[in-house]
Order: structure tokens, then sequence, then C-alpha cells
């Protein structure tokens, strides 16, 4: 039967033409975007307008997009999209360390370090040791876990962000654990920062009332043979955006007290301990 357009009928009416050959997963994937989407649009009563606008934004988005810029993965992130697509991929078993965002700012093929070494290369910002152990779920110490880290200078930025200013590599590392599971290694006391919102998604929150800050946070991607791979972050305890997270990447369990030394004690003024619990694989 010959099906033409009807509001009635519109998501049948789409998702009819898909040949009974397509890849099945596609087929899925795109009937139940089409479902919703053609809801939404119903809900609002979206006007010519608004479909305008939505399509200008949408071109902004990607012309922003470069080899050092992500505006859509951006817009994914402030929308809560990223987490919960994090969140429906990593149903993990109790007692394992939550995972959170990754995030654009992450390099590959940073050269492994000595346990201890320091990552502050611009040697700017408040000396901190970050320590604690890589271990399994019942508490025993993984060995030849791989520990790689990143976080923002004293001013909130990447080095990706500020080449020209920044050494390379300043504020990353990679450790690898040994028989007792253990990291350590020092760098500064990260400090909240604002994502990039020079461009669309920042003017998209400027007009929701919305502020572009993340909380103070260590990023943290550890894999180890035989266990899942974690990608998380310990963010700094008593941080003013913990609760208005611009990325919705805080979750109660990588808060973390940052304990601050005697000033006058020799070593770093600040110690962060945190233990990361992986499940097996799969
Ligand atoms: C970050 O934590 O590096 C980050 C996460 C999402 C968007 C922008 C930055
Ligand atoms: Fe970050």
């Amino acid at each position: 039967m010959t099906r033409y357009f009807s509001e009635a009928d519109s998501v049948e009416t789409v998702n009819a033409r898909m040949s009974p050959d397509a890849d099945a997963r596609l087929t899925e994937v795109m009937a139940a975007l089409v479902k919703h989407l053609h809801a939404f649009v119903k809900e609002v009563t979206l006007t010519e307008a608004e479909w305008e606008t939505a399509i200008a934004f949408l071109t902004r988005t990607g012309q922003m997009c470069s080899d050092t810029r992500q505006e859509f993965i951006l817009l994914s992130d402030v929308l809560g999209l990223s987490m919960l697509v994090d969140a429906v991929n990593n149903r993990k078993p109790a007692g394992s360390t939550p995972s959170t965002v990754f995030g654009p700012f992450h390099v590959d093929g940073v050269p492994e370090r000595e346990m201890g070494a320091e990552i502050s290369l611009d040697g700017v910002g408040e000396p901190c040791l970050f320590e604690g152990r890589i271990v399994d779920l019942d508490g025993h110490p993984i060995e030849g876990a791989l520990v790689d880290v990143w976080s923002d200078n004293a001013d909130g930025f990447y080095d990706v962000q500020q080449p020209d200013v920044q050494p390379q590599h300043n504020n990353r590392g990679v450790f690898r654990t040994g028989a007792d599971g253990r990291y350590w290694f020092t760098g500064i006391k990260p400090v909240s920062y604002p994502i990039p919102d020079d461009g669309p998604v920042g003017e998209m929150l400027g007009h929701l009332g919305r502020h572009p800050y993340r909380p103070a946070h260590m990023h943290f991607l550890v894999t180890a043979p035989g266990y899942d791979r974690l990608i998380t972050h310990t963010f700094v305890a008593g941080d003013a955006y913990l609760e208005s997270d611009a990325v919705f990447g805080v979750k109660a369990p990588l808060i973390v007290d940052f304990e601050r030394c005697e000033p006058s004690q020799p070593g770093p003024l600040w110690r962060a301990k945190y233990d990361f619990v992986l499940p097996p694989r799969g």
C-alpha cells in the first residue's frame, strides 16, 4: 500500500522506507531516532523559524570543528548526552570506581615516565602529590596497570590549548604500576576552568543562563590486561562548581579531599590519595 506523508503517520511513513536488507542495528537505531525526533517536533510544535535557527546552529557547530576543536562533542557534553552514553556503556559491578566523561584534551602517545615523576613542566601552580593504588574488586594490587593522567595548568588551560605558551606534555604523564599496584606522581592542584565557550555551544549556554565551568579535576585513564578500561577523574572536594559542572561529570565517589600539608614541611603543599578499583574485563 502506498503511504503518503501525514502528521499522524509521519513516523511509520518514514521508517517504512528502510530496506529490509539494511543493517539490522542501523535500522533499529534510525527507527528510534526518527520516532523521537518526530515526537519532539509534535510536542513543542516546532516553528519554521525555530527549525531554521536549529539548522543554522548545527551548521556553525560543524564549521567550528577542526583537528583541535570538536564542537559536536562539546554539544553532546553540555546536553548530558556524553555522560548518558558513558553510563549505559559502563554499568560496573558494585565496588568499581565509576567512570566519567573523557573530554577532548587527552593526548595519545605521551611517553611513559618513571613512577614518582613531576608532571608540571612549567612549575606554575600549587604542588600536589597524587598517590594511591590500582586494585581489583577484592582489593588485590594490579601489577602492570598503565595510569595515564592529564590536567589543566594553574591558569585553567591544557597544554594543547596553548601550544605556544606551555611546554609540550605539561601536566601529563603515563605511569606503570609495579607488583604493589601503587602509583604516585607530583603535579599541581588542578583548578576549575571553563570549557571552550567561544563557539556556538558557548553561545547556547549563554542563552540558557548556564555557566561553562568545570570543577577542578585530574583526568585518569587506567588500563590493565584482563581488566575493564577506566576513564575517570578525581575532583577536588570543596570546589565551587561540583554541583553545577557544565558537562555533568561529577559523581560523589570521585570527590577527593585534597590534604593541605604544613608549608614548613618539605615536599608538595597538597596531597590527594585515591585508589582505583577495576573490575575484570567484560
Ligand atoms: C575536560 O574535562 O577536559 C572536558 C570535558 C568535556 C568538555 C570539555 C572539557
Ligand atoms: Fe578536564
